[in-house]
């Protein structure tokens, strides 16, 4: 048998480019972006608005097929959406308003994992519990705060037990005391059930704090620029000097030597196309 030192990681992403194109023009969002991420690594992609985070996330969740290179997960190429993979998004207002919170969580555990009732029940029930909201398993998202929502939202994810939570800048539109403390929240919730997670965001601290690891990715179209350690870092170092200095380099890393590359481009046989 063959012993390996390191296991191999749980999702790779290699060389991987993404367009939208319509009939005119073909945008390239990311360009041969590579990246490993493994078990219980909080993997940030970190950029500029536009560089592609969205979109990288988008095709890690089966939404959008790379124009080039591949994703694997648990070494099988990502070819779809699949219960494997949960996602956050930003947006409030992805609960279905006419669901309670728990029954919220109940809907996606019944059909992708074909619970019973009684165990989908259950299993909802400890999730909210871990995000402190069971109190709140009766009540309609519209008499939630933002935050609440969101936690749901992190809630009914979590349930399903993927092998890998997306987060889309889940806590951006939430104001700066409530993100600080989903943060937090997050990362306790993090050392109680060991997740992996793919977390994406525009703001330097959010990503030292959360992340255990970084991507940092250059403007449009996105690529690979560094990935840093942040390991180190919590939501209780954003005032220390190694997070400041720490903050300050990704600074420079982010915005120095912008590159100037058309990231649109002619489709071949349209008016300037390349020959
Ligand atoms: N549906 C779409 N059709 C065409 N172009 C798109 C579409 N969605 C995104 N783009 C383009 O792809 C590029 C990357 O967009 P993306 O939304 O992934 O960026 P982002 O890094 O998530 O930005 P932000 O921080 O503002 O959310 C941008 O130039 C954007 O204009
Ligand atoms: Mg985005």
């Amino acid at each position: 048998m063959t012993v390996h030192p390191f296991p191999a990681p749980m999702l790779q992403v290699d060389k991987l480019s993404l367009e939208y194109a319509d009939a005119h023009r073909v945008v390239r969002a990311t360009h041969r972006v590579s990246f490993d991420v493994h078990e219980a690594d909080r993997f940030v992609l970190l950029g500029p608005s536009g560089c592609g985070k969205s979109t990288l996330l988008k095709a890690v969740a089966g939404f959008i097929a790379p124009r080039e290179g591949q994703i694997r997960l648990d070494g099988q190429a990502v070819a779809g959406p699949g219960p494997d993979r949960g996602v956050v998004f930003q947006e409030f207002d992805q609960l279905a308003p006419w669901k309670t919170v728990r029954q919220n969580v109940v809907f996606g555990l019944r059909s992708a994992r074909k619970l019973g009732a009684a165990q989908a029940r259950e299993r909802a029930d400890e999730v909210l519990d871990q995000v402190g909201l069971l109190a709140f398993a009766d009540a309609y998202p519209h008499t939630l705060s933002g935050g609440m929502k969101q936690r749901v939202a992190i809630a009914r994810a979590l349930a399903m037990q993927p092998r890998i939570l997306l987060m889309d800048e889940p806590f951006a539109a939430l104001d700066a005391l409530t993100r600080q403390r989903m943060q937090a929240q997050l990362l306790a919730l993090w050392e109680q059930v060991r997740f992996t997670l793919l977390f994406v965001t525009h703001s330097i601290e959010e990503a030292l704090v959360v992340g255990s690891r970084v991507l940092l990715l250059s403007p449009h179209p996105g690529q690979v620029r560094a990935e840093l350690n942040a390991h180190a870092f919590d939501a209780d170092s954003t005032g220390s000097a190694a997070f400041q200095q720490t903050s300050q380099r990704i600074h420079q890393l982010l915005f120095e030597h912008q590159q100037v590359d058309a990231p649109i481009r002619r489709r071949a046989g349209q008016p300037g196309a390349a020959p």
